[in-house]
């Protein structure tokens, strides 16, 4: 098993161009099963978990190239619609193909995605959205066999603004004849990088970054080529490494206007921020100040996955911050590992207090999830001495390179195999 070992206190300097969007790329690499033709997808981020969707493609039939940072999928002979349990168990965000195969075939076979570490992750939001279109599911001892028989557009209402539910149902009503009216929607920019895709390849999709998306479904889709947003979870890792190790870093290639929350929480704790379309420069001198709660929230609020990079960075700070986690039950599970560098953090329910102790120190900590992992960098990067960070499957679920891009930056990270 290999581990990152992390001597920290060096400061970050230097450019840094943002990897793709996990959490886009995902439900965009699924849409492309409803174009029977050639799509192209650029900054395809290189992730275990990327990978994981390409084998499920090919799996069903598709063929599924990687060449450089594009993707190169043609569903012309899609010809399967079961994807295995052990691919399902792999990646929770794999029931995205349910709404995928529905559109496309009007038939889909999967497993419930299994347990995950952030706690209970249900998917009723997303049967019953595809249900309201008229898909027929039975659930059997862990499988999914939904049938589409009478697919037709209608109002669907998400009582929960769920992120994977809205993508579920955007790609369902694409192949249902008829209008579909989705309210209740999620509003996350990875939402608007789906529609941009649809409409790419012909679909009629508006609304996209409101609560309301409206689409027209039923006419096929075409071959397109599309670029993937910057990933702006990741973005928020760099800046909250930065704001760790103090120093000067710029990032480009992602949009300051989806980190709007944290930004402001990093300007609030002490850093000074410079913003151009599609750049963020970070200068952060001294340690971070505690700073007004941080509430996560569905977007435009503060994203529950940069909640535990933010946490990482401000326990190495001084002075104290409450956060409270509002999406997912079990999403503290960093605050162990932070606690073996020193760091002070109460938990109670969904409220952690965290007391900055002016400097953490090295230890040997695990990875518990993908955000927790990169937390415990973020807080070895500030960190006295040497941290090892262990399992990092989870990082590499969503990071391309982050000990390379860490090192880059003039960070003392590598890889023991
Ligand atoms: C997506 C992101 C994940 C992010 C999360 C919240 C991807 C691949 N993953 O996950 O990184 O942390 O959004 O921003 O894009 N819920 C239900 N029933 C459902 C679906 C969801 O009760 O059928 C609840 C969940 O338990 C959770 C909340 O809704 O409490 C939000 O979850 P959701 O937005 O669906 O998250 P994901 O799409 O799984």
């Amino acid at each position: 098993m290999s581990y990152y070992e992390i001597t920290g206190g060096r400061p970050l300097s230097g450019s840094l161009a943002v990897h793709g969007a996990k959490n886009s790329v995902l439900p965009i690499l699924a849409a492309c099963l409803l174009v029977p033709g050639q799509c192209v997808l650029h900054n395809c981020p290189n992730l275990s978990d990327v990978s994981a969707t390409l084998d499920i493609l090919r799996l069903l039939g598709c063929r599924a190239d990687r060449e450089g940072d594009a993707v190169v999928v043609d569903a012309s002979a899609l010809s399967r619609w079961e994807v295995p349990e052990h691919l399902m168990r792999e990646m929770r965000s794999s029931v995205i193909f349910l709404g995928a195969l529905l559109a496309r075939l009007g038939t889909a076979e999967l497993f419930y995605p299994g347990g995950c570490e952030l706690g209970p992750r249900p998917i009723d939001l997303h049967l019953s959205a595809l249900r309201a279109l008229g898909a027929e599911i039975l659930e059997e001892q862990g499988a999914l066999v939904c049938r589409g028989g009478q697919l037709r557009g209608r109002e669907i209402c998400l009582s929960i603004p769920s992120v994977g539910a809205t993508e579920n149902a955007m790609l369902a009503a694409c192949g249902c004849p008829g209008q579909t009216t989705l309210v209740g929607a999620a509003r996350e920019p990875e939402i608007i990088d789906l529609q941009g895709f649809l409409q790419a390849a012909g679909a009629r999709v508006t609304g996209a970054g409101t609560s309301t998306i409206v689409i027209e479904g039923g006419a096929p889709l075409r071959p397109a080529e599309y670029r993937v947003m910057g990933d702006r979870i990741a973005a928020a890792t760099y800046l909250c490494g930065a704001a760790a190790a103090t120093g000067e870093i710029e990032l480009t290639g992602v949009s300051p206007a989806t980190l709007t929350a944290v930004l402001a929480c990093l300007e609030e704790g002490g850093c000074v921020l410079h913003t151009g379309p599609d750049r963020i420069a970070l200068r952060c001198g001294a340690p971070l100040r505690g700073i007004s709660p941080v509430r996560t929230a569905p977007y435009p609020g503060f994203p529950t996955d940069a909640q535990a990079v933010l946490m990482a960075a401000l326990a190495g700070g001084e002075g104290a911050t409450l956060f409270v986690e509002n999406i997912f039950d079990s999403r503290y599970r960093h605050v162990d590992e932070l606690r073996r560098m020193g760091a002070d953090i109460q938990l109670a329910g969904r409220a952690a207090m965290v007391s900055g102790v002016g400097r953490l120190h090295g230890a040997a900590v695990c990875s518990t999830d993908l955000r927790g992992g990169a937390a415990l960098v973020v807080a070895a990067l500030g960190a006295e001495g040497t941290t090892q960070v262990s399992e990092l499957r989870h990082i590499k679920r969503g990071y391309q390179a982050l000990d390379k891009n860490l090192r880059a930056l003039g960070a003392e990270i590598r890889e023991i195999p």
